[in-house]
């Protein structure tokens, strides 16, 4: 009893709080006279780590560019300051594997991929954007027979110099930042030498970042005692630091960055305060830009946005957009924060206040945050009591800007529907510097003196729908070297390849041909591509392979219910129906891996280009060569639905064209008219296991 009369105590006590202003109001005071706080290094977003933008590029040109607008665009949309991306290292780096400007040591290419096109687009709409290239994986070669990108660090250093040089010679970009390996051990040696090496190329102006690990320490120590090190390298990036630092990295005196951040929806806004009040970090770049990758891969809508349907053109502005905005809107890399006590602080009723003013010291930008994040797996990341009250501020202005007589305000509720986001409030009017601000719970405030801030919009893009079946691609209207839309490299990399058979043109091709240096703790020795829907379990598809002579694989194959790609490729389950043409081989496998092969042949009819059908339905599937049914088997797989996919049993070249993919009432169909044209003389041997 007495128990519930205190609740109902606080209870009322809370809601007199509101009506009235009972509620102490608490004055936090603005003040550059006291000295200033760091340097604001800019928001970022990272596309890559790994082919997080892969279905962006195949978006409808007009779409595409309004979803463009909203991430890079200033003044309009998150506005981003800093685009970080993956330098393709041929491996998977998490939702799938992006290319390499130099598959191997004799290939050089900077056509490959979107990350090229992404840079320039994001430079095209805001020229002050900074650059910063980090590689997940690399190719093989760069580990010069030794697996480790570090036994040679001059051919390491080349390589990414290579990457630096190509931005600016193909594409006119200037690379600022570089980093070592993601999320793996640095090298001392190697920082050095990179370093050395991109001053003696004309890079000096590129600064190297270390070392994208989930952790301040050890590179913190390592830069505090070896002054060689802590001169090679320009800022301390660390990955998910939870809002702090260390001492150590504080020590170092260099700039701390959260050069990988969560994006975790309403939290956003508190995370960007509060990285720099917990852990003076100055500058938060999110992982990922945009959500353009199937649904099922791994981490599945972590994007700031979201554009996953090119076939469709939906597309959807999340509310991490906006909560962006209020700081990207109204802030330049190079100002200044406020320092600690004179700006920069914990709210007494919960939430938190940071200041950044502009060079000249004649603008100034607030950013209040009350957000709860209740519910949020990080709730306890900020501070072990995220209770958050309404309250009523005081907000004082002095130093430099005593004689400002209004600011302009942006609010957010991001917790609310979509008409709370970004919305434009009557200015706060200040008296001798002196203003007052009623202040909800889950809100996002900015008040500034930039009057520029706007919540760019455009009609609302079209409906989602399925990806559509039937569904084919010749690969004809690609350029050469270049990967095909909507086919999603799990491993491996798989580009258009200019053929010189006259009946395929333009084919498809695997090009690496060794276990690239990998990024996931588990290797995937089969490369293999996905499309379409997670969802499909009865299915057919179909596509003409070839496996060449030189450099080639062993093996090639079509594949339905594939379950899964990310780092856990390597146990991905699925219905793979596998040729081995140079021993008259062929398999049914419950799994990539072919641990569980369900079926094996021999089949002595291959030609140079092969037409594989597989149709899967049930239990069921059958699985032609040429026309030739070769395989009607029970499967015994776990599998019930999954993506389409092709690939080969091993590194090395395998081709592919006319890839067909239809439901399996289409595709039964198809098998019978592709019977009757087939070849008499085929011939085929089987022998169930
Ligand atoms: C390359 O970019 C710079 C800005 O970084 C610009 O001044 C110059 O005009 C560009 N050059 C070409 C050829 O587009
Ligand atoms: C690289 O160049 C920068 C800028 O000129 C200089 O500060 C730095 O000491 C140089 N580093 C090395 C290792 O030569
Ligand atoms: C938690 O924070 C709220 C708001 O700042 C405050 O009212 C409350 O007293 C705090 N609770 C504890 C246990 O510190
Ligand atoms: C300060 O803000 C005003 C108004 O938005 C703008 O004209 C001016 O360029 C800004 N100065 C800086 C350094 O950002
Ligand atoms: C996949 O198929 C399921 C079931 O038909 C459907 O709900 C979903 O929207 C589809 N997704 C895509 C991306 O096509
Ligand atoms: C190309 O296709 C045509 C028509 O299908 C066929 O007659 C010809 O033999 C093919 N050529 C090659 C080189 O396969
Ligand atoms: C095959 O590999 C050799 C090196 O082993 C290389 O010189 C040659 O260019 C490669 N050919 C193709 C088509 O990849
Ligand atoms: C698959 O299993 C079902 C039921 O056990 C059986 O009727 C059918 O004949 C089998 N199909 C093949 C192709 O073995």
């Amino acid at each position: 009893m007495r128990k519930l009369l205190g609740l109902q105590c606080v209870i009322l006590t809370f809601v007199l709080c509101i009506l009235s202003t009972l509620c102490d109001r608490v004055t936090y005071t603005f003040d550059d006279s006291v000295g200033i706080g760091r340097q604001f290094d800019g928001i970022g977003a990272i596309s890559g780590g790994g082919a997080t933008s892969k279905l962006l590029v195949n978006y409808p040109q007009e779409l595409r560019s309004q979803i463009l607008d909203y991430l890079f665009k200033p003044k309009f949309g998150a506005s981003l300051q800093i685009l970080k991306v993956e330098i393709g290292g041929d491996a998977q780096s998490t939702d799938g594997t992006e290319a390499s400007h130099m598959h191997n040591s004799w290939d050089e290419n900077y056509g490959r991929g979107y990350e090229w096109w992404l840079m320039v687009e994001a430079k095209k709409r805001n020229p002050d954007i900074k650059l910063y290239g980090l590689p997940w994986g690399f190719p093989d070669w760069v580990g010069d027979g030794t697996r480790s990108p570090y036994s040679n660090p001059t051919m390491t250093s080349t390589y990414i110099i290579k990457w630096i040089k190509g931005a600016k010679q193909y594409y006119n970009l200037t690379i600022d930042y570089i980093g070592i390996w993601n999320e793996k051990p640095y090298d001392i040696t190697y920082i050095i030498t990179l370093r050395q090496m991109l001053n003696t190329s004309g890079l000096s102006n590129v600064q190297i970042v270390v070392a994208d690990d989930a952790v301040w320490n050890p590179v913190s120590e390592d830069i505090l005692n070896n002054p060689s090190l802590s001169n090679a390298v320009g800022y301390i990036g660390c990955h998910y630091p939870n809002t702090h630092s260390t001492d150590i990295a504080l020590e170092t005196r260099k700039q701390l960055w959260a050069s990988e951040d969560s994006v975790e929806g309403a939290c956003l806004a508190k995370t960007l305060n509060q990285n720099y009040l917990n852990g003076f970090i100055t500058s938060t770049i999110f992982w990922n830009l945009i959500t353009s990758y199937y649904n099922y891969l791994p981490f599945y809508g972590a994007g700031l946005m979201r554009a996953s349907e090119p076939w469709s053109g939906n597309y959807v502005v999340e509310s991490t957009i906006w909560a962006t905005a209020h700081t990207t809107q109204f802030t330049s890399v190079g100002w200044k924060y406020l320092r600690h006590g004179a700006g920069v602080g914990k709210l007494n009723g919960g939430g938190s206040h940071v200041a950044l003013i502009s060079p000249d010291r004649k603008n100034i930008t607030i950013i209040i945050e009350t957000m709860s994040c209740g519910g949020s797996l990080q709730a306890n990341r900020f501070s072990s009591n995220n209770t958050v009250i309404p309250q009523q501020i005081l907000i004082d202005l002095k130093g430099s800007f005593a004689g400002i007589t209004h600011l302009n305000a942006w609010y957010s509720r991001p917790r609310a529907s979509d008409d709370a986001l970004f919305l434009k409030k009557a200015p706060i009017i200040l008296t001798k510097g002196q203003g007052q601000l009623d202040i909800g719970v889950d809100e996002v405030w900015t008040l500034t003196t930039i009057n520029t801030g706007v919540k760019g919009s455009f009609p609302p893009p079209p409906a989602s729908a399925e990806f559509p079946l039937p569904y084919s691609d010749d690969f004809e209207s690609y350029k050469p070297g270049v990967e095909p839309y909507n086919l999603v490299p799990q491993a491996g990399s798989f580009e258009t390849f200019k053929s010189t058979d006259a009946n395929h043109s333009i084919v498809i091709r695997q090009t690496v041909l060794e276990d690239p240096l990998h990024w996931c703790p588990f290797t995937t020795d089969f490369p293999v591509a996905v499309i379409g829907n997670h969802s499909w379990a009865d299915l057919y598809i179909e596509c003409d392979v070839r496996i060449g002579n030189v450099n080639n694989t062993d093996g090639a194959f079509i594949a339905a219910r594939v379950t899964q790609g990310g780092c856990q490729t390597f146990e991905t389950e699925g219905v793979y129906f596998f040729i081995f043409p140079s021993t008259n081989t062929i398999k049914l496998s419950n799994d990539l891996a072919q641990t569980q092969v369900v079926f094996k042949g021999s089949f002595t009819g291959f030609k140079e280009w092969n037409k594989l059908s597989l149709a899967v339905y049930g239990q069921e599937a059958t699985a032609m060569i040429n026309g030739q049914t070769v395989i009607k088997q029970n499967i015994t797989g776990t599998a019930k639905g999954g993506f389409a996919g092709l690939g080969t049993s091993s590194f090395g070249l395998a081709d592919f064209d006319n890839l067909k993919i239809m439901n399996i009432d289409r595709g039964l169909k198809r098998m019978k008219q592709i019977k009757i044209l087939k070849d008499t003389k085929l011939f085929f041997i089987a022998d169930n296991l």
